[in-house]
């Protein structure tokens, strides 16, 4: 077990849940813990789970999996069973499964009662590296992703790596889209190692999760700790997102594969602008080969793919914020490129 601590963040990793109990005691005493999963994650880890809660009352409710659950009606459902079984100020939630759970059960969580603890314990690759770190909560309304949210710190997130290992083929493939994004954003040896290594982490080799995984969340705490409310620098992790953030609700596509694909259109246009050598795109696409990661869309319109980009809710000054690499391991947020190139570059992204 080793802690990733700062002013913000309080992340533990560990190869299973045998030290949860421990850390969970160092918070008080809680009267009540109410689990929030999904029905996948809870019908592979919630058993292992469960074993390492001692002596305290403890309650489950357990949503659908899929983002459809990130829903204000399942919010509202949660918050009445949170009433019917007398969950109080002096509880705590702990939010067991992927980035759609950590979000819908930390904006319950930051909003119940003004505010009661939650403990992340993220089982996706895509949620240990990135959603369960941070602070962001969130629900979807309408087509509005993320549109209602807080920004609301876990007590701790809890990592057990070896939890991905129940984790489907392409829910793993799909996060290591994240994992590599921390290589582009931050640290460019990352990415040798990724190549390098590629067979044992797609086999999930234990200490290369371990590896990989600390890796990411260390890099998380340190851009979040900078920026806890993304004022700025916290924009960096952004990458990839802002191109694949049209893709992902046109082509109902993973969000993992969106990001990969929004990464190459910001690698195009770095080097259309010069920014960047051949060679790192390169390298970007050899990567992403290990990871079977798409590079281009489909079955979407290119115009449509912009209108959206138009609407993220990141943009400012009606102008669109791109966050482009720059260097090696290194990116910064543009927001001085037209439209015309941007739907440039989306077009030729566009697989015929
Ligand atoms: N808060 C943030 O900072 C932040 C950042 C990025 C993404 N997000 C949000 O995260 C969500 C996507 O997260 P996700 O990719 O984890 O999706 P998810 O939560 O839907 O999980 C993906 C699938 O994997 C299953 N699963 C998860 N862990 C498992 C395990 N160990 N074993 C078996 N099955 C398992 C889930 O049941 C689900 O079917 C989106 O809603 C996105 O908006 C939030």
């Amino acid at each position: 077990m080793e802690k990733i601590d700062n002013k913000v963040c309080n992340i533990i990793i560990d190869n299973s849940y045998k030290n949860f109990e421990e850390n969970l005691k160092k918070q008080g005493n809680y009267d009540l813990v109410l689990i929030i999963s999904d029905s996948n994650v809870y019908n592979s880890q919630g058993h292992e789970f469960i074993k390492h809660i001692n002596a305290r009352i403890v309650y489950e409710y357990i949503v659908s999996p899929g983002e459809d659950s990130k829903s204000l009606d399942t919010y509202e459902k949660i918050i009445e069973y949170c009433v019917r079984i007398n969950l109080s100020r002096k509880s705590v939630i702990i939010a067991l499964g992927g980035g759609v759970v950590g979000d819908l059960a930390g904006y319950v969580a930051s909003t119940y009662m003004r505010g009661i603890d939650v403990i992340q314990v993220p089982t996706s690759l895509l949620a240990q590296v990135d959603s369960s770190i941070g602070g962001k909560t969130g629900i979807n309304i309408g087509n509005f992703k993320n549109i209602v949210g807080t920004f609301y710190q876990p007590k701790f997130t809890y990592i057990n790596v070896d939890s991905l290992k129940t984790l489907s083929e392409d829910e793993f493939l799909s996060g290591m889209s994240e994992v590599i994004k921390y290589s582009i954003i931050y640290d460019y040896e990352f990415i040798d190692y990724l190549i390098g290594n590629s067979e044992s982490i797609i086999n999930r080799e234990s200490d290369k999760l371990y590896y990989i995984v600390k890796k990411c969340a260390s890099i998380k705490a340190k851009v979040v700790e900078a920026d806890e409310k993304e004022g700025g620098f916290r924009k960096i992790l952004n990458f990839g997102h802002t191109f694949g953030h049209g893709v992902e609700k046109l082509c109902h596509i993973s969000h993992g594969e969106a990001v990969s694909i929004g990464m190459n259109m910001a690698f195009k246009m770095a080097l259309r602008e010069g920014f960047i050598k051949e060679e790192y795109c390169n390298k970007f696409l050899e990567v992403c080969e290990k990871y079977s990661l798409p590079m281009n869309f489909e079955n979407a319109d290119e115009e449509e793919v912009l209108n959206i980009m138009k609407s993220d809710k990141k943009n400012s000054f009606s102008k669109i914020n791109l966050v482009l690499p720059v260097g090696l391991g290194e990116v910064e947020v543009i927001n001085t490129i037209s439209e015309e190139k941007i739907l440039g570059i989306i077009k030729e992204s566009k697989n015929a």
